[in-house]
């Protein structure tokens, strides 16, 4: 049997909704919590093989979701160009801010494959390691993202400073986008190659851009990663995540052709069963509400499936998992999803 996954993404017919819950490793797990201690450095964590592949494993005992996905970050990019990455606790991530052009111009995708040889070899393990009926997931972060990242210096700001800077050297920028494009087209191919079934990228400060700035710096990019990796790998599932596109959702989803495209917990249903007649939707249970658990989230996990679960719609949050959040409350979600199954 196909997994469920790979049926919904490639738009056949599945009895329920597939599911899995952005950041579904992490904080909120004690056992991630645990673990987490025998490798304090957060980027040293992730290259370890062993514990990725723990992490990774961990929501898939206490949930059955239809996939799993690779335990890493974003980052990884950016460290592996070299642009000396930090996880701060209680803080997040601190990079060195890209200011312009000098420190763009040296910049080279060349080392990815090398540099991030564990990350892939977590990869390798993890697909052995998978039940038969669960996907795998490999990620990269959307070139935007990754250079608001780098030129801000962190997250949580209004991406001032990066969008700053593709205004006033928009040629500049381009070179920097042109980098990630690579570096990205690179990371997720060798992922494909050691076992990963689908690839998402991660678009999450998308919705800070103006609209004819997101044509250039989301669409466009993610456009030609997305034209790369067919031609390398004829059939992988893409999905999207332009986070906070909201009118552009429609035109990205055109333009760029990916398999399907994750949505924020702000595009309305009526809104998003019209995205679906064109591509595979994914989403969008807000984080907050699975926080909260109880009635409401009841309810709103049998709208979703109500309004999308008779087109191709895999389940899910409409951005990641809170550290706060009560494992029970996403233990009630797939326990609902599977009772969807037996009805
Ligand atoms: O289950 C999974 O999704 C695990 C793999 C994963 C992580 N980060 C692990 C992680 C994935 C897919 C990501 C993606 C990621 N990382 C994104 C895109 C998705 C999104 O949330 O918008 C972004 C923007 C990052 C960058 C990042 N990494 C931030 C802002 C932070 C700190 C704040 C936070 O949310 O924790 C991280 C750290 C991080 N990445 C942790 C984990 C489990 C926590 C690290 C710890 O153990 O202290």
């Amino acid at each position: 049997m196909e997994k469920r996954l790979l049926l919904a993404l490639h738009r056949r017919p599945v009895g329920r909704p597939p599911f899995w819950f952005m950041r579904q490793a992490g904080r909120y797990l004690p056992e991630y919590q645990r673990l987490r201690r025998q490798e304090p450095d957060f980027l040293r964590f992730c290259y370890t093989p062993e514990l990725a592949l723990e992490a990774t494993l961990q929501p898939l005992r206490r949930f059955q979701p239809d996939a799993a996905i690779l335990f890493s970050d974003i980052l990884v990019v950016a460290d592996a160009l070299g642009r000396n990455v930090r996880f701060v606790e209680g803080q997040g991530p601190v990079l060195d801010p890209l200011t312009g052009r000098a420190d763009i111009e040296p910049l080279t995708a060349e080392p990815v494959e090398t540099f991030l040889a564990p990350v892939y070899k977590a990869v390798t393990r993890i697909a052995a390691a998978l039940p038969a009926d669960v996907a795998l997931i490999g990620f990269a972060g959307a070139p935007w993202t990754m250079a608001l990242y780098m030129i801000e210096g962190k997250g949580g700001t209004d991406g001032g400073r990066a969008r700053t800077l593709a205004y006033a050297d928009p040629e500049g920028f381009a070179a920097l986008i042109a980098v990630l494009v690579e570096a990205t087209v690179r990371h997720l191919s060798a992922q494909i190659r050691h076992g990963a079934e689908v690839v998402q990228l991660f678009d999450s400060w998308a919705g800070l851009l103006a609209a004819e700035e997101f044509r250039r710096w989301v669409i466009a990019p993610t456009a030609e990663i997305v034209r790369r990796l067919r031609q390398q790998h004829p059939g992988i599932p893409i999905i999207g995540f332009p986070r906070g596109a909201g009118l552009l959702y429609g035109e990205y989803i055109r333009a760029t052709g990916v398999d399907a495209v994750g949505l924020d917990a702000a595009v309305p249903l009526e809104q998003a069963a019209v995205l679906q007649r064109v591509c595979a939707v994914q989403g969008n249970l807000d984080n907050i509400l699975l926080k909260v658990g109880g009635p409401a989230m009841d309810r709103a996990i049998v709208r979703l499936v109500e309004v999308l679960g008779g087109g191709p719609f895999v389940f899910n949050l409409g951005h990641g998992i809170l550290p706060d959040t009560p494992c029970e409350h996403v233990a009630r979600i797939a326990e609902r999803l599977r009772a969807f199954a037996a009805a």
